[in-house]
């Protein structure tokens, strides 16, 4: 196991490129299984994306994934089941049931079981591909999913936006028979990013990024050959950084249009944020932030995989921030971390309260989910001596080569070996 032993104070500084965007990239791996063939370029080498090919291997596809490039091809025989070994490991995994059913007509999937940041059932999933005419039930922790000939086209209307179950039926309707309407869509730019993936290969969707999507059945598609969008949460995290350690940098390859959200709190708090085109920003920290308060919220609002890392910020804020999570009922397990930074923040049910201090003193922090993990980093870049944060495996599922990043921005940050038992 590692850990992360960051030296706080110093001031950051120079260009960081995003990498491509994880959430996006799962989806369309999944979405490789409707097809041949499949060449997705820009997908990030994170552990997430590696599961995701690893199950797609496990099935029987041929795959290839370097640097950032992934091949898939279909092989005659194709094992239509997810492993609960490799499921258990990544919850997205849940994605390749759409495309299983759709294109084999059964699919035998792995329950994802529990999650750090809530319950995060499935329901909305299998309600809506039982609609399509799928027949489920559920044994011994596995999902049963068969449909005698193609699943058939249907109006969904989802009883509240949910990307996952978005994406699986879109990609479940692509190849049904006749027409889907889902309504109460997610408008997610990840969602997006996946319609055009598929559209590039043949499928027939429109309304993608708004809550009302419409998508005709093809009878197959053609290669998936697609280049995946910039990460819109790194590049949030990034803009975190300079919120607590302070200094000017340039991010590139940074999908704007997709994160005025959170550059928009972050201006309130007080950032300087000059947009140079459509995909190069500069911040820059002038004198502390003031105290801003958010709610998360579907997306276009302030998305919920930046609050934790917001309120990193505002630990050094002047004033008191109020921080409200709709989204998941158990994602504030990073405040407990950050008292020991000498943060000053109380939780009231989905509302925390944050109390800006002077300073942060560097001290042991222990991560326990992928943005909770980010804040930690936040803080301990600010934060005066020395922070160690422990099983960052969980940053390594979503981040990719971020010491390397920061540490090209002049940040002290080292991976060394934990010692035991951590
Ligand atoms: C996606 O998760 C993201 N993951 C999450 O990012 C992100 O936090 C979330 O969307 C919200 O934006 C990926 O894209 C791989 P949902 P997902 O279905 O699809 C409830 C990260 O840090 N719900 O939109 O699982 C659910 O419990 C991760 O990168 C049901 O009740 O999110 C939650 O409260 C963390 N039943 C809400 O809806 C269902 O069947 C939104 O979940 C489905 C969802």
């Amino acid at each position: 196991m590692y850990k992360f032993i960051i030296k706080g104070g110093k001031e950051l500084k120079g260009t960081v490129k995003i990498s491509g965007s994880k959430n996006a990239s799962l989806p369309i791996i999944f979405a490789a299984i409707l097809t041949k063939e499949a060449q997705i370029e820009n997908v990030p080498n994170l552990r997430d994306t590696r599961t995701a090919v690893a199950l797609l291997k496990d099935m029987g596809f041929e795959t290839c994934f370097e640097k950032n490039t992934l091949f898939v091809r279909e092989k005659e025989k194709i094992k239509t089941e997810a492993d609960y070994e490799l499921v258990r490991t990544m919850r997205a995994s849940i994605l390749s049931l759409g495309p299983l059913l759709a294109k084999y007509g059964k699919a035998k999937v792995s329950l994802p079981g529990g999650c750090a940041i809530g319950a995060r059932p499935i329901n909305f999933h299998l309600k809506a591909l039982s609609k399509l005419g799928a027949e489920i039930s559920i044994d011994h922790g596995y999902i049963n999913a068969t449909v005698k000939g193609r699943l058939k086209g249907a109006e969904i209307v989802f009883d509240k936006p949910t990307v996952g179950g978005t994406e699986n039926l879109l990609m479940a309707a692509v190849l049904a028979k006749g027409k889907t309407v889902i309504k109460n869509a997610a408008k997610e730019p990840e969602i997006v990013d996946l319609a055009n993936a598929l559209k590039k290969a043949g499928a027939i969707i429109e309304g993608e990024g708004t809550d009302t999507i419409e998508i005709t059945g093809v009878e197959e598609l053609s290669k998936i050959d697609y280049t995946v969008m910039p990460d819109r949460i790194e590049a949030g995290t990034f803009i975190s950084f300079i919120a607590t350690a302070g200094g000017e940098i340039t991010i590139e390859d940074c999908p704007y249009d997709t994160i005025e959200a959170v550059v928009q709190k972050f201006k309130e708090a007080g950032l300087t944020i000059e947009k140079l085109n459509n995909v190069t920003i500069k911040i820059k920290k002038e004198g502390k932030l003031k105290a801003t308060d958010i709610t998360t919220q579907v997306y276009p609002g302030f998305p919920t995989d930046m609050q934790a890392q917001f309120m990193a910020a505002m630990c050094l804020a002047e004033g008191v921030s109020i921080i409200k999570e709709t989204i998941f009922e158990n994602r504030f397990q990073h405040v407990l971390e950050l008292l020991r930074l000498g943060a000053n923040i109380t939780i009231d049910g989905n509302t925390a309260i944050v109390k800006g201090v002077e300073k942060l003193i560097g001290a042991k922090v222990m991560a326990t989910d992928l943005r909770a993990s980010a804040s930690l980093v936040a803080a301990g870049l600010a934060a005066e001596n020395t922070t160690e944060i422990y099983r960052i495996y969980h940053l390594e599922r979503g981040y990719e080569n971020l010491e390397k990043k920061l540490q090209s921005l002049g940040a002290y940050i080292e991976k060394v070996k934990a010692e035991k038992p951590f």
